[in-house]
């Protein structure tokens, strides 16, 4: 490998910086070139791509965001959008690529991977729900913004004795729903995996705590449920007491990442630029039972993962 091309894709995910950095700094180090391919698969098509040095990456690992900006790219999904990719790379001197997002993304990598071109994918989404790995970049802020951000609605609730459902992101996943339902001592926590759309059973709920002295009810609502805003409307008609919907929304993605993420993208980013060094490709970065290991892309895309059954019972036995 003599040049390393690298870009962000799909949703940002506070952390990337810090992928980027050491995918960077770690190549060089290998004695190989790095390139950044900005706003991702769609800036490769456009030929947005520029020379990356040790000091391009300086004062970033503690931004959130993606300095390379990121996208979701129709085009790529494309045959002629692939080749045009590969194409594009090769005319570039582009022979390895590091792709940090998503599933999505590593969809992208894998066909550049069959068109001769070596890649690498790096878990970097808020979601969590990539299958192959028990950590993704990004996660670990934005729980903790999330969780400071549900803690603050918790205070004006509770003096207004209102029931709040507060909606994190997580597209299908309920990840971080499960993770700040816990953190926050939520009443209810409705999670895609496992809820039963039985908004009784949430009624219920309510009227028993507040027969039980409890001045508020959080309710953490997964955006793969959603429907938030109509949910506060039915609840508010059956118990009588107000309910207000909060969608905390983008601020999710955003901030300075936290110590947990720029080490585990540090760790990431170096080995992807090692592996690929090796003359790997079409394989992912995962970390799984204590250890950073690489698989497969294809092998990766269809393991499973769901949200591990003893986590869900003790969110709902705390919660009671
Ligand atoms: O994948 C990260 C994520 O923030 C999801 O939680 C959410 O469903 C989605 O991206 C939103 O994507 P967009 O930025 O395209 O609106």
């Amino acid at each position: 490998i003599k040049t390393i091309g690298i870009l962000t894709s799909g949703g940002d995910a506070p952390g990337m910086n810090a992928a980027i950095r050491a995918v960077v700094r770690k190549s060089i180090a290998n004695g190989v070139k790095v390139k950044g391919i900005k706003k991702g698969y769609q800036g490769l098509l456009n030929e947005e791509i520029i020379d990356l040095e040790r000091n391009s990456v300086s004062d970033i690992i503690q931004r959130g965001g993606t300095i390379l900006g990121t996208a979701r790219c129709v085009e790529f999904k494309t045959q002629e959008g692939q080749e045009k990719g590969a194409q594009i790379c090769r005319k570039h001197g582009i022979d390895g690529l590091v792709v940090i997002g998503g599933d999505g993304s590593y969809r992208g990598a894998q066909d550049l991977a069959r068109k001769g071109i070596n890649t690498i994918g790096i878990p970097g989404t808020i979601d969590l729900d990539i299958t192959c790995t028990d950590y993704t970049i990004g996660f670990d802020t934005a729980v903790n913004t999330a969780m400071q951000a549900i803690d603050k609605v918790r205070d004006t609730s509770s003096s207004h004795e209102r029931c709040s459902i507060i909606e994190v992101m997580g597209r299908n996943a309920g990840y971080i729903a499960l993770w700040c339902g816990v953190a926050n001592g939520a009443e209810d926590i409705l999670l895609p995996e496992k809820y039963d759309y039985n908004e009784q059973r949430i009624i219920n709920n309510i009227i028993n705590n507040r027969k039980r002295g409890k001045t508020h009810h959080i309710i953490i609502n997964a955006e793969g449920i959603g429907h938030s805003t109509s949910m506060a409307r039915r609840i508010e008609a059956a118990t009588g007491i107000e309910t207000r919907a909060t969608i905390l929304g983008y601020m999710q993605r955003g901030g300075s990442p936290t110590c947990k993420d720029r080490f585990y993208a540090s760790i990431m980013g170096s080995y992807a630029a090692d592996i690929l060094c090796e003359g790997k490709s079409n394989r992912v970065v995962g970390y799984q039972k204590g250890e950073f290991r690489d698989f497969d892309i294809e092998e990766a895309l269809a393991m499973q993962k769901g949200i591990p059954d003893y986590q869900y019972e003790v969110s709902r036995a705390l919660s009671m």
